[in-house]
């Protein structure tokens, strides 16, 4: 059985987590499949966002595996935890853009896979959160790093030292989701993005990313080196053309 279903919607698709009856946790065989998605639609620009979801109502994913990880060693864990990280980067440094829908419960692992994606929708009866010392264990997959850069120190620490979890307006209102929404709002999300110019929105998003902790003249240069990339591109023409023309551009990803 296939780790995910993924549908096609033209420019980007969906990813969905095809473990509901473990509440979509990440198994070894579903973090693998996860790698070679995301290496799939980095390499092939054709793809140009995923939304990423769980399947069913109840969790977008309940964490690590916690049946799975009662039969590792840990020596086995810590290589897992290795994989994961770098892994779950992936998603960063790759072109495609990433929303995570949470259909429902991202706890741990799963919230930790959310942060590593662009943007984040929750449904309005989901909850966040970074659980894992209530198991005496701390997140491993780059939740005390990602967390803070996103919400700030104090929140986080909030947040990882009680491990509570956040129902989804508190998520939004601290900055851990972008929007309360639907499974639509995400789609809807994802065809905007893909209405813009392809090199721009990747130059884009790897100028927050990179940018975003370096002092601000290094970053300002950075900024600089990411708009030479779309300087020279026949879709920022094309922008231009259009904008003539009144009508909608039409980008080619060149
Ligand atoms: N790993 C493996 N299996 C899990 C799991 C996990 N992280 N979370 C849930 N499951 C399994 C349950 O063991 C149960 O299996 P069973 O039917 O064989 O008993 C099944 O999923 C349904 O779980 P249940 O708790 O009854 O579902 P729910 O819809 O009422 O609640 C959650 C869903 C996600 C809120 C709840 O399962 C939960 O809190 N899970 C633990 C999450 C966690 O602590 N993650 C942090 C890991 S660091």
């Amino acid at each position: 059985m296939s780790e995910f279903i993924i549908t096609s919607h033209g420019p980007f698709e969906q990813w969905t987590i095809n473990g509901e009856a473990r509440r979509n946790a990440l198994s070894r065989a579903m973090v693998m499949e996860l790698e070679a998605n995301v290496a799939r639609v980095s390499a092939d620009r054709s793809v140009r966002v995923v939304v990423l979801t769980g399947a069913g109502d109840k969790a977008f994913c309940a964490g690590a595996d916690l049946k799975e990880r009662t039969t590792m060693s840990p020596p086995e864990v810590s290589a897992f935890l290795s994989s994961m990280r770098k892994i779950f980067r992936s998603l960063e440094l790759s072109d495609c853009v990433f929303i995570a829908f949470l259909n429902g419960a991202a706890f741990g692992g799963g919230t930790e896979l959310s942060l590593c994606c662009d943007l984040r929708v929750i449904a309005a009866s989901a909850e966040m959160g970074l659980t894992e010392v209530k198991l005496g264990i701390i997140p491993g997959a780059g939740g005390t790093q990602r967390l803070p850069r996103l919400v700030g120190k104090g929140v986080a620490k909030e947040l990882i030292l009680t491990g509570r979890r956040v129902p989804a307006a508190e998520a939004v209102s601290l900055g851990l989701a972008n929007r309360v929404g639907t499974l639509e709002d995400a789609l809807t999300l994802a065809k905007s993005i893909c209405e813009n110019a392809p090199i721009a929105v990747s130059a884009a998003k790897h100028a927050i990313d990179e940018g975003a902790h370096l002092e601000l003249d290094a970053a300002l240069l950075l900024e600089q080196e990411k708009y030479a990339l779309t300087l020279g591109t026949e879709d920022r023409l094309e922008g231009l053309k259009a904008f003539a023309e009144k009508r909608t551009p039409v980008y080619k990803g060149r």
